[in-house]
């Protein structure tokens, strides 16, 4: 059965001039809600994977879905809406979802590389792209981004996020917001974002995925929390609840986060998602008693859609008639979901044209802005004696290491599921910008495997390796050296696979794996002009290459057109200009390392210091916001004006920043502030400010930045809540967090 104005939908997306009036959706929602039995309610709270064996077609058909994942094909997502719309009671369409992370058919560089771009306008115009792209395919919602702030490198999903800090990765979570959703969620040619793992995914116990999360409070609301606030205001649609227990307490029932936090302070009136079989979790997580308990405990924290494990569709409905859950309550979780497809149009507009994908997945816009992308994301680690740019004319070149010509490595984790990689690799990139006038030799090395599989090789053909035996590996090796010695000068291509960081990846270890740093030191002894290119979704524990290696370039994993980009950067066509997002630690053994940290007994640099490791420096290799460049950078001692506010007040932090080279580059200018006595202790450093500029040689240009109540406030446990202090600030401008251009501010009564 149809309601008459689904009967209307046509084969055709309709491009929605304007949002529709919130009291338009909200009367549409009290007519389709009077209308629905309880199990029609529920299957609008189950999401229904799509993968082999499972059975979105039975699951719309029984009661309707609210929503089917794990998809991409169209013919697909029309068959299964066409269920949805043609043979259920009400009609209401589903929404399909998908991880649509960091590009859909265009792969841009990895969220923790977009990060380091410190380009927020750069971030939303890549992810409008994922969203445009997708969208065309038939996906609704995806999930992302991810917002989990991650100050230990052994997690392998820190390549998903931001980084290690709270005001970059606020700026970064709104500004993929606003690029996935465009006007409001799911508005023509965007997603419904979905910000994730709600909250504390980032902090497991020794790095590892999935382990326990115990998080102070102070560090939830001034470290953790503040990026998903910052999605929040920016208007997204949906958030994930994550994985873990957040200090006991799993978040997928967590009172505290889904209804306190996120409805009652932040005002959030979107839906929530468990993650993918959270909510049966509940039992494994030794919190309920069995799928009815668990069911129930989701739905009353304040989980709307259970994500494909079916707990909802299971139980709910006996627990509805037996009064296990409160009368209203399924309403409450059933309405924003309802809301947000006829804000969409689906109801009017529920299919996708499968024949007009094709032109908007090869827009060569979009890969002309991954290039734009990938080159602005790239951190240049070390340049010693003007080691780059490279000149065109010199040759031959050997590109050396396992991923130097491995497209799939190239794109990183979470590229969606059938994505046959198409990536532009780095052996390719050089070959392009030389052309045919000097040789370039290529040698793999030794092969780079993971000790386990990852899980995402199951579905996706192309990310699986190949063991290669001890003898196999020896004769690539000595070949790998032979191309070196044949060469002028070597470019060597090391790091990680993409499946060494993502989900499940996290690792013990965070040198160089397999056998790439015997193999580095072997070419660098040959003595000839040596470049290494970082691939990799972490910080990685270089430590020989910073003082061995004259120039390094940290390119992540930059996408598809990751070799032009590269090569871009190596060749001098463009001047890198990133910033490190995160730490490196000189050792495994340091994480979590992160430069907003408190300081107590002894601190460096004090009579009494004590090292803090005796077998070694836990100086960071290089700091959170490093990064070099082909120019250089001098910095006027910052004002401040005025020198002196009160509580509340506003001040503005100004400094003049020249490009002293020979060559136009960009800096990312950083504020950073201490705060010297309050109510709390407070980090060392806090970043508060930061603006990428591009300037020519000799150009001089005036940064200015506002301090106010928003950026001197802390969440105090002394108080249990956000204070000001009336405080001395320490206040620093500069290239990166360990800048000593210093200057003063007094916060008064
Ligand atoms: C991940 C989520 C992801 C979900 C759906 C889970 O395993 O933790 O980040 O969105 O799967 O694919």
């Amino acid at each position: 059965m149809r309601t008459a104005w689904v009967a209307l939908s046509a084969l055709m997306p309709v491009a929605l001039s304007a949002q529709p009036a919130d009291d338009d959706v909200e009367r549409r929602v009290d007519e389709l809600l009077a209308r629905m039995t309880v199990e029609e309610k529920v299957g609008q709270l189950t999401q229904v994977g799509a993968f082999p064996g499972m059975d979105p077609e039975g699951t719309i058909r029984r009661a309707g879905a609210g929503s089917v994942l794990w998809l991409t094909d169209t013919e697909r997502f029309n068959a299964l809406q066409k269920i949805a719309v043609e043979e259920t009671r009400l009609g209401i369409p589903v929404l399909f979802a998908l991880d649509v992370i960091h590009g859909y058919e265009t792969i841009f560089p990895v969220p923790l590389a977009m990060a380091a771009s410190w380009d927020t306008d750069l971030y939303e115009r890549a992810q409008a792209v994922a969203a445009r792209e997708a969208r065309a395919v038939g996906l609704h919602w995806t999930f992302g981004p991810m917002l989990d702030i991650a100050r230990d490198a052994r997690w392998g999903r820190m390549v998903e996020g931001a980084g290690e800090d709270p005001y970059l990765g606020s700026a970064m979570a709104a500004a993929q917001v606003r690029g996935f959703q465009g006007a409001y969620p799911g508005s023509p040619g965007h997603l419904i974002a979905c910000a994730k793992h709600f909250a504390g995914y980032g902090a497991p116990d020794g790095g590892r995925d999935y382990e326990s999360v115990y998080i102070p409070e102070s560090q939830l609301h001034n470290v953790y929390l503040p990026p998903f606030r910052a999605a929040v205001d920016a208007g997204v649609g949906s958030l994930m609840s994550a994985y873990m227990d957040l200090n006991d307490v799993p978040a997928t029932a967590s009172h505290f986060l889904l209804r306190e936090v996120l409805r009652e302070e932040w005002g959030f009136e979107g839906f929530v998602v468990s993650d993918a079989f959270g909510v049966a979790n509940l039992v494994v997580q030794g919190f309920a008693a069995d799928g009815a308990d668990a069911a129930v405990r989701a739905l009353e924290a304040g989980t709307n859609f259970d994500m494909a494990s079916d707990t909802f569709g299971r139980h709910l409905a006996a627990a509805a008639s037996d009064g296990r859950i409160p009368a209203g309550l399924l309403d409450e979780a059933v309405r924003p979901i309802l809301a947000a497809k006829l804000r969409m149009g689906l109801f009017e507009s529920p299919y996708t044209d499968a024949s007009a994908a094709a032109a908007v997945l090869e827009d060569p816009a979009h890969r002309e802005l991954a290039r734009i992308a990938a080159r602005r994301s790239m951190v240049l680690l070390r340049n010693e004696g003007g080691a780059l740019p490279l000149s065109r004319d010199e040759g031959p070149i050997a590109v050396i290491g396992p991923v130097a010509d491995s497209p799939v490595d190239m794109e990183g984790s979470w590229t969606v599921f059938n994505h046959v990689p198409s990536a532009v690799t780095i052996l390719q990139g050089i070959r392009d910008a030389v052309g045919t006038g000097v040789g370039v030799i290529h040698a793999p090395g030794p092969q780079i495997k993971r000790g386990s599989p990852s899980m995402f090789e199951r579905f996706n053909p192309h990310l699986r390796r190949e063991d290669q035996s001890p003898e196999d590996a020896e004769a690539a090796f000595q070949e790998a050296l032979a191309a070196a010695r044949a060469a002028k000068l070597v470019v060597m291509v090391l790091g990680e696979t993409s499946q060494m960081s993502g989900e499940a990846a996290s690792r013990a270890s965070l040198d160089l794996p397999g056998r790439q740093q015997e193999l580095l030191e072997a070419v660098a002894a040959l003595g000839k002009p040596l470049v290494m290119v970082l691939v990799n979704g972490r910080p990685m524990t270089i430590t020989w290459a910073a003082e061995n290696v004259p120039a390094i370039l940290e390119a992540w994993q930059p996408g598809s057109e990751a070799g032009h980009a590269v090569a871009d950067v190596l060749f001098g066509d463009a001047n890198p200009g990133g910033k490190l997002p995160v730490t490196f630690p000189r050792a495994a053994a340091h994480a979590p390392l992160y430069y907003a940290h408190n300081l107590s007994h002894q601190p460096e640099g004090s009579p009494n210091y004590q090292p803090r490791y005796w077998d070694g420096s836990h100086a960071p290799l290089y700091p959170f916001g490093y990064g070099l460049s082909y120019t250089s950078f001098e910095y006027s001692s910052p004002t401040v004006a005025p020198e002196s506010v009160a509580v509340g007040g506003t001040a503005t932090v100004s400094v003049e920043v020249r490009n002293a080279g020979e060559v136009a580059g960009d800096e990312v200018v950083q504020l950073y502030v201490h705060q010297r006595a309050g109510s709390a202790s407070r980090p060392v450093r806090e970043l508060k400010g930061f603006e990428r500029v591009t300037l020519e040689p000799g150009e001089t240009r005036t940064v200015s930045f506002e301090l106010g109540p928003e950026e001197l406030r802390y969440w105090s446990t002394a108080h249990g809540d956000w204070i000001q202090d009336a405080a001395a600030f320490e206040v620093w401008v500069g290239g990166d967090s360990t800048t000593e251009n210093r200057a003063e501010l007094t916060v008064t009564e």
